[in-house]
């Protein structure tokens, strides 16, 4: 469903990405994991078509994002880590604006956006302004629209960021249930026990280079787990 094909990408004399290669499967979870500033963003960033790899090509389904843009990004839901919010408008007239771009009807807009409020427990919340909105709503929220045009695949930067210990759950059975369902996703996080837990495979990124893939069954026979491997291999990092 993604192939990076050889990707590299530069910011002046910052090797961000080097050469990085991977596929992933339909359906599959994918975590990237690795130290502050080895290139996870930098990467999903790429492959969401926000930045221009310099080298190599990502193919998304069937289209390349950068020569098939349009095409790719119907099919794509991406979760940022910082994410930019319409404060003047409330959760539903954000999610109503996010439809209208991906042109779903409106009779069908507001029932996916009603289940989406539900699915991530903002219903409550849905007619106040995003601007009194916690960093735990606004996550949700985020969710709430990367997912209401029904992607084929769902790029998240730090999922669990600012969630409460009930936003967690619902979101780990969120990820479990979209993956069930075919929907291929893509995620970087520093929280190896949930890396651990969702993905089935987990690659390691340093300075730019996946050094390591391994699938959840190699995971669990290892001494120590991700964290014990994160440590060995990429625990010394200085930038
Ligand atoms: N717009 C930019 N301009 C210059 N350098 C950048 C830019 N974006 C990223 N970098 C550099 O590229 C490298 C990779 O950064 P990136 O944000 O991809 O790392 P990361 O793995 O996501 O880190 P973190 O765990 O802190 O989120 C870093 O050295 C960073 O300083
Ligand atoms: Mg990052």
């Amino acid at each position: 469903m993604i192939i990076l094909d050889n990707i590299s990408k530069s910011f002046n004399a910052t090797h961000a990405v080097k050469n990085i290669s991977l596929t992933v499967n339909t359906g599959e979870i994918f975590g990237i994991v690795g130290p502050n500033g080895a290139g996870k963003t930098t990467t999903i960033r790429m492959m969401t078509g926000l930045l221009t790899p310099d080298e190599g090509k990502i193919i998304i389904g069937k289209y390349d994002i950068v020569k098939e843009s349009i095409k790719a990004k119907s099919i794509l839901g991406y979760v940022p880590d910082k994410a930019f919010l319409y404060e003047k408008l409330t959760a539903r007239e954000f999610l109503i604006f996010i439809s209208s771009i991906y042109s779903i009807p409106r009779n069908e807009a507001l029932s996916r956006m009603d289940e989406m409020l539900e699915l991530f427990g903002i219903k409550d919340i849905e007619d106040e302004l995003i601007e009194s909105f916690s960093q735990g709503m606004r996550q949700r929220l985020l969710f709430a629209s990367a997912l209401i045009h029904r992607p084929e695949a769902l790029l998240i930067d730090e999922p669990f960021m600012g969630l409460d210990p009930f936003g967690i759950r619902m979101l780990k059975d969120v990820i479990k249930d979209l993956s069930s369902k075919g929907v291929t996703i893509f995620l970087a996080t520093h929280s190896l026990h949930f890396a651990e837990e969702l993905c089935h495979r987990v690659g390691f990124i340093n300075k730019g280079s996946v050094i390591s893939i391994k699938t959840k069954e190699e995971i669990k026979g290892m001494e120590g787990g991700l964290e014990g491997l994160f440590m060995e291999i990429g625990g010394g990092n200085k930038f």
